[in-house]
Formats: C-alpha cells, sequence, structure tokens
C-alpha cells in the first residue's frame, strides 16, 4: 500500500469517500459505513459480498470509473459468481482492491438487511439478591463540635443501622460526597457493591435502582433494563452486534482483531459505542437517567468476552484454546468506557472452556441441569453451537461449528434472519408445489403474489432440508433425487443439481430462490457436528437416551422442532420431549444481574462442567460420518415412526 488515495463511490446509496490504494472494496465499504454482507468476514468463502463495477464517466463525482481500476483474484470470483456475472463486471468485493477511482454498485441481495433481533426476556421467576442495594441514612450534621468527615461519619451511620463494615468508597463518589450530603440535608442514599464498596451516593430517600443485564451474541446484542429491587423488565433494546462489519464469526474476528492494524481496539470499540447506543436508546425511552444505572452484567462466548474486555483473544484462536481467565470479571464501567453510572461495575460472567463461554454459563444457571434427575440435553444454536449434557450427577459441555450454514452463510441464497427471508416453508408431496412464509408478512407466498422473498433464514432452511428429505426430493444420504419430474428441480449452469423455491416473480431479487446440492451438503455439516457432539457426550457419561432436549438461543425458539428432528439435528427423544426456552443466555445474565448468589453458582459451575473439545476426540469423525445422514446412518427413530419415509 502507498501513500495514493482513489475516490469510490458506492450506489445506490452514493456514499463515497477517499481510500488508499490498494484497499479491497469491503474494507472501503465498512469504512465509509456502506451496508454490505460479509458472511464469512473478507475470507473469500462465503460468496454474499457480490458488487458489480460500474463503466462510464460519472461528472457528477468527477471521475471515470472502470473495471481496470480494479484488481480482483479471479480463482475465487468464479467460485461464486457465474461466467455472465463476471462478465457483466460483478466482482466479490473483498477479494477486489482498488487502483484506481470506481464507482460500485451493490445489489439488493449484497445490503445487509436489518436483522430482526428476536432476542426477548423470557418468564423466568428470579429470586432476588441484587449485588448492589441502597441504604438510606440521616446522618447527623457536622457542628463545631463534631467535624468528623462525611465519610467516616456516612460508614458510622450505615454501621449502625445496617451492620456494613470496612466499607470502602470509590473515587467518584468521594468526590460529589459533600454536595450530595448538603443538598440532602444530611440525608443521604448509598448504593453499595457487594456489601463492601459505595458505588453511589444521593441526595435524600430513593428507592428504586436500576441494572443493565446485557447479551452480546456474536450477531446480536440485547439489554435487558431491570428494576433490582423487583426484577422488572423495564425495557429492553437490541441490536445488531456492530463487529459483524468485521467478521461474521469469531474465529474471522480473531484473525481481524491480530492480524489487522488497530484490529483489537476497532473490534472492541464498536462493541462499547453498541452498547452505549443501547444504554442511551434503553434509558431515553424509560425515562431513567444514565447515571443512575449502578450495575450491570454480562455474557458472551469467550470471543466476544475477550473483545468486550479488550483482552488480545489470538490464543483463543490456537491449541489447546486456553481463555486469558475462566473466572467472572467485575470491572469498572468507566474502565471499559461504557456510561452508566461512575462507580458501576461490570459483572462478565465467567468462561468454561474453548469458545464456550459466559453466554454457555449463562444458559446453565437460567436452566439449572445441575438441580435435576431427568438427562438434558441443552441446545444453543446461535452463530456457533453449544451443547450441554447431564444433570444433578454430572454435566458435560462441548461446542461445534454449525453457526454459520444455519444462520444462512453457505448457503448459496441464504441470509440472515431480516424482512424479506423465507421463515417457515412446506413441500407438498407429489406435485413438490411450495409454500412459504417471509419475515415481515403474515401471509404465506399462496395469498400474496406479491411476497418479495429475499432469501432463505436458517428456520427455512431446517424447513427445506426437512421437507426435501420427507417428500423424497433428497434421500438419505442428502443426494437430491434428478429422477423426479418437477420443473423445480434442475440443474444450474456448473451442473449442481438444485430446487426452486421461490420463482423469480415471488421474490424482490428477480431470480430464483434455490436450494442446491451444496446448501444440502452445508446443512449435513453442520447438524452432523451437533448431533456427533451430542453422541460423544452421552458416550462418555454412558448415557443411552436423553430424556429432555431444550433449545436456547433466541433462534432455537423460531426453528420448528418436529423439522430439526426429521434432520438429525439431536438424538431421539420425542418431539413432545423437545422444547425452547428463549434467550436463556440472556436470562443468565438478567439471573447474574438479580441474584449474586447465582453469580457464585455460575463461577463455580462454570469449573465443574466437564468440557469435551470434539476436535480431540478419537472417534468424532467416525461419527460425524454416520451422522451426516438424514436423520442417520445407523441410530434409530422411534418417536418419528410413521413421519420418516422407509429407507
Ligand atoms: Fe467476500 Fe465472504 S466472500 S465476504
Amino acid at each position: 500500500m502507498n501513500d495514493t488515495k482513489y475516490t469510490i463511490v458506492f450506489q445506490p446509496s452514493g456514499l463515497r469517500g477517499k481510500v488508499d490504494a490498494g484497499s479491497t472494496i469491503l474494507n472501503a465499504a465498512r469504512e465509509l459505513g456502506v451496508s454490505l454482507e460479509s458472511v464469512c468476514g473478507g475470507k473469500g468463502a462465503c460468496g454474499k459480498c457480490k458488487v458489480r463495477i460500474e463503466e462510464g464517466e460519472y461528472r457528477k463525482y468527477g471521475i471515470k470509473s472502470s473495471v481496470a481500476a480494479t484488481t480482483t483474484v479471479d480463482e475465487v470470483n468464479s467460485k461464486y459468481l457465474s461466467k455472465q456475472q463476471l462478465k457483466q463486471n460483478y466482482r466479490l468485493a473483498c477479494q477486489t482492491k482498488i487502483v484506481g477511482d470506481v464507482v460500485v454498485f451493490v445489489p439488493e441481495e449484497s445490503r445487509k438487511g436489518q436483522q430482526v433481533v428476536r432476542k426477548e426476556a423470557t418468564a423466568r421467576k428470579i429470586k432476588l439478591n441484587p449485588a448492589v442495594k441502597k441504604y438510606y441514612v440521616e446522618l447527623k450534621p457536622a457542628t463545631l463540635d463534631d467535624t468528623t468527615g462525611d465519610f467516616e461519619r456516612l460508614a458510622a451511620a450505615l454501621k449502625s443501622k445496617y451492620e456494613l463494615t470496612n466499607l470502602v468508597l470509590d473515587y467518584p463518589v468521594l468526590l460529589k460526597l459533600q454536595n450530595t450530603v448538603r443538598q440532602g440535608k444530611w440525608n443521604v442514599t448509598v448504593s453499595v457493591w457487594q456489601d463492601c464498596e459505595i458505588v453511589d451516593v444521593e441526595a435524600g430517600e430513593i428507592k428504586q435502582s436500576y441494572g443493565l443485564a446485557v447479551d452480546i451474541g456474536t450477531t446480536t446484542v440485547a439489554g435487558y433494563l431491570c428494576e433490582l429491587n423487583t426484577g422488572n423488565i423495564l425495557a429492553t433494546e437490541s441490536m445488531m452486534n456492530p463487529q459483524v462489519a468485521y467478521g461474521e464469526d469469531v474465529m474471522s474476528r480473531i484473525g481481524y482483531a491480530t492480524k489487522e492494524k488497530d484490529g483489537l481496539k476497532k473490534l472492541n470499540d464498536a462493541i462499547i459505542k453498541g452498547l452505549n447506543q443501547i444504554i442511551r436508546d434503553i434509558t431515553k425511552r424509560t425515562g431513567i437517567k444514565q447515571d443512575n444505572i449502578i450495575d450491570m452484567a454480562v455474557v458472551g462466548n469467550t470471543c466476544i468476552h475477550h473483545l468486550f474486555l479488550k483482552i488480545d483473544p489470538q490464543y483463543l484462536g490456537k491449541a489447546p484454546f486456553p481463555p486469558a481467565i475462566h473466572h467472572s470479571v467485575n470491572v469498572k464501567a468507566r474502565d471499559l468506557g461504557l456510561n452508566i453510572g461512575d462507580g458501576a461495575y461490570v459483572h462478565v460472567l465467567p468462561n468454561e472452556a474453548g469458545f464456550v463461554g459466559a453466554d454457555n454459563v449463562g444458559v446453565l444457571i437460567a436452566e439449572e441441569p445441575y438441580k435435576q434427575d431427568k438427562m438434558l440435553l441443552i441446545i444453543d444454536i446461535g452463530t456457533n453451537g453449544e451443547l450441554i449434557l447431564g444433570n444433578r450427577n454430572k454435566l458435560m459441555s462441548s461446542s461445534c461449528a454449525t453457526g454459520p450454514a444455519f444462520e444462512g452463510a453457505e448457503i448459496r441464497h441464504g441470509m440472515r434472519a431480516a424482512a424479506g427471508a423465507i421463515e417457515k416453508l412446506k413441500i407438498e408431496r407429489g406435485t413438490f408445489d411450495v409454500e412459504f412464509k417471509v419475515i415481515g408478512n403474515d401471509k404465506w407466498n399462496t395469498e400474496d403474489k406479491n411476497i418479495g422473498a429475499r432469501g432463505i433464514c436458517g428456520s427455512g432452511i431446517f424447513d427445506a432440508a426437512a421437507q426435501m428429505f420427507l417428500t423424497g426430493l433428497i434421500d438419505k444420504s442428502g443426494r437430491i433425487n434428478m429422477k423426479i419430474k418437477s420443473p423445480r428441480l434442475r440443474f444450474d449452469e456448473g451442473g449442481i443439481a438444485e430446487f426452486v423455491i421461490a420463482w423469480a416473480k415471488e421474490t424482490a431479487i428477480n431470480h430464483d430462490i434455490v436450494i442446491c446440492q451444496k446448501d444440502i451438503r452445508a446443512i449435513q455439516l453442520a447438524k452432523s457436528a451437533m448431533y456427533s457432539g451430542a453422541k460423544i457426550m452421552m458416550d462418555k457419561m454412558g448415557v443411552k437416551k436423553i430424556d429432555k432436549v431444550i433449545l436456547a438461543g433466541a433462534f432455537g425458539s423460531y426453528i420448528d422442532k418436529a423439522s430439526a428432528a426429521t434432520i438429525g439435528l439431536f438424538p431421539d427423544c420425542g418431539i413432545g420431549c423437545v422444547q425452547a426456552v428463549g434467550n436463556a443466555a440472556g436470562d443468565g445474565a438478567r439471573i447474574a444481574l438479580l441474584n449474586k448468589n447465582k453469580r457464585d453458582e455460575a463461577d463455580i459451575w462454570a469449573r465443574r462442567v466437564e468440557y469435551v473439545e470434539l476436535t480431540l476426540e478419537p472417534n468424532f469423525n467416525k461419527y460425524f460420518t454416520k451422522a451426516l445422514a438424514f436423520p442417520h446412518a445407523e441410530d434409530k427413530f422411534p418417536s418419528l415412526a410413521g413421519l420418516l419415509p422407509e429407507m
């Protein structure tokens, strides 16, 4: 890279600016805030960052644009772009460098849809014992006969009224103590963290106390503003994780943090900025002052945990994958740059091992498998799949890379759960007609001729695989049966079999939405990883049958249980024994915010749960190969009898 800069203009947004010669179009889009998909984080492995280089003179911008103003990696482009698209100057933005002034068109399908963030809190009974409690005291005013310092006066009053001893005072509280005491006419309310540190002081008697529970997912972030005395959720705010712009999955973010200049800082800034936005929005909506948020609890997987705390994540990316810390962390919000109460702490739940981090611990304390007799399998399907198996006798956990396919990446017309994504579908036996629904529309395609599908998201992908299997469109091995006569079945220009889910006229992207043979393969790889993980843990624990499957994670609430069981996402259990519990990780953050005893429980169980590193398991490959079949090459599924096709 040299000092030369070139003008780049993105259309249709019109966003433009000067970028360094040799920057990729994807990096230019990131710098200029252009919405452009980059599911694989710019590795040339997803094909979602498709753009068109415009040719011609653009007087308005004072530039001449030409494909010659770019250089690209042909082999990678031709993996994802048809010959015709290449001729029309379509390129992958992450593989194309800028070597001259250029105008770039971002087609509809490459623009990031606003993801529908599905992280509603679930109704749970939570025992209240917050880490921060408020205490009201009436102090004796200072006199010439009693010149005790304000803090000592306060400490003595707290000792005599509440038996609080050995309290320390946080520095910002010290700075405002004198004025606050006098403003309240010697009557004040103090907020005490863990019965040991005064983290706030307010004039007069204040009863309400506020805290924020935060679930930082790889893709989405949710904040729950709670009243600490009642446990009530006053408001929920969510957003896409702003780090998505630097890589969709944890590995690409680790790569960005360790290889790019200021990578860790950029990723950390992005999430802190995002959280401050949530804090701003949530307080504005409720009329509560940001300063009055006096405690915060956070969950996230190990990589997210490190990036949030600005810890170098490089060692998480290589064997033996140790985190910087297992134990929970308490850090001042101000040290992280979070705009809540000056003295407030942020409690970050503990990590287990590998990528199984504080989010999984959140699930643990929410679902409490360690208090149950039944053998539970908890599946948290996020961008990374996490599994917990066990009961009060023993617990195991593991994680596997399932996310990309289930969340729409690696799938030809896959997309996130955004407006226009096919989220539900049925295929009719015999005719192979497809009925589908898209996010943001209550009607089926058969009822709404202008349904405008844009792609297919995770829950739709589950349905597509299950329905294609049940109707014989794919066999047990996952091969598309091209002997079936249907206009929906065909080969693409590269000779790959595909099935049309939505005709071009039913879409907003002007071409058919298909599921192709490669997509089925990607689904098989993802579901097989999940199934094999469960089987390996069952073997290790000597468990023959699971009593209950819990689908945690917001995504788990939207997938069809029957579709998940049909494709063999988990060993046979009976659809009636499958329960979706919503965003259990977020609930775990809320529980930790509202009950300090659960923080201790989290630290204990994070160390007690036995982590299984699946990639090191000698049987993993054997299990994985067998679990590729629908629903499995050997295992029986008696509870699906009558539903599955005879093989
Ligand atoms: Fe370019 Fe994935 S191929 S971001």
